[in-house]
């Protein structure tokens, strides 16, 4: 549990936070979104030194993970809004990777309020990436995929070509979903300089 009583306005959680929650680990991977937690738990299994935090919006989808027998020790979730958390609870240059996979179902005009990467979620990613280290994107919706781009270009991450590797198990549910129907995918790694 994060027990928000102990922080203090501006004050950030200890940079090794997670990875004291998940002992062995020794890498910090946030997921904003995980839905039914299929990377989430693949990536944990496959990288038993990496704590990977799931931060969930919807009450019972993180209360199912998280009851889940499934759930490797190293895959912890949050009942969170990552769009508040990141910027406030996070701490500077604590962050391995984040992962926003289709994050946002909000992507038509008049739900921009509702919008994942807003100019405050960009400067959090920016500010809690390590050197070197980057979030990771993907979303079958050009326009949303364009508005993260840019958003994150400006707040001064620097997009490097990334596409999965379909090998690999680690992938969400919505992105194995769509590459059976063939759907073309935008993706990208937006990397901090070092
Ligand atoms: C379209 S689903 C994608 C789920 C999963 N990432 C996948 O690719 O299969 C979007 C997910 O993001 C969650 N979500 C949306 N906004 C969020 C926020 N601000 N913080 C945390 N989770 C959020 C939703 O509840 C949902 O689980």
């Amino acid at each position: 549990m994060i027990t928000f009583e102990l922080l203090s306005p501006g004050k950030y959680l200890p940079a090794t936070y997670f990875q004291d929650v998940a002992t062995g680990t020794e890498r910090t991977e946030i997921e904003i979104g995980p839905g039914d937690g299929g990377f989430l738990f693949e990536s944990a299994a496959l990288a038993p030194k990496t704590v990977f935090v799931g931060l969930e919006i919807r009450r019972t989808w993180a209360e199912n993970l998280i009851a889940d027998p499934k759930r490797p020790p190293n895959a912890l979730v949050y009942n969170q809004d990552g769009r508040w958390l990141c910027p406030h609870l996070l701490a500077d240059e604590s962050v391995d990777a984040f992962h926003l996979y289709f994050p946002d179902p909000w992507w038509k005009k008049r739900h921009h309020k509702r919008r994942l990467v807003t100019e405050e979620f960009a400067a959090a990613l920016l500010r809690c990436l390590k050197p070197g280290a980057g979030a990771f994107v993907i979303t079958d919706v050009p326009p949303l995929y364009s508005a993260i781009e840019e958003q994150l270009i400006a707040t001064g991450l620097t997009r490097v070509d990334w596409t999965r590797n379909t090998d690999s198990p680690a992938q969400s549910s919505y992105e194995r979903k769509y590459r059976c129907q063939g759907r073309f995918l935008y993706s990208g790694r937006f990397e901090k300089s070092r």
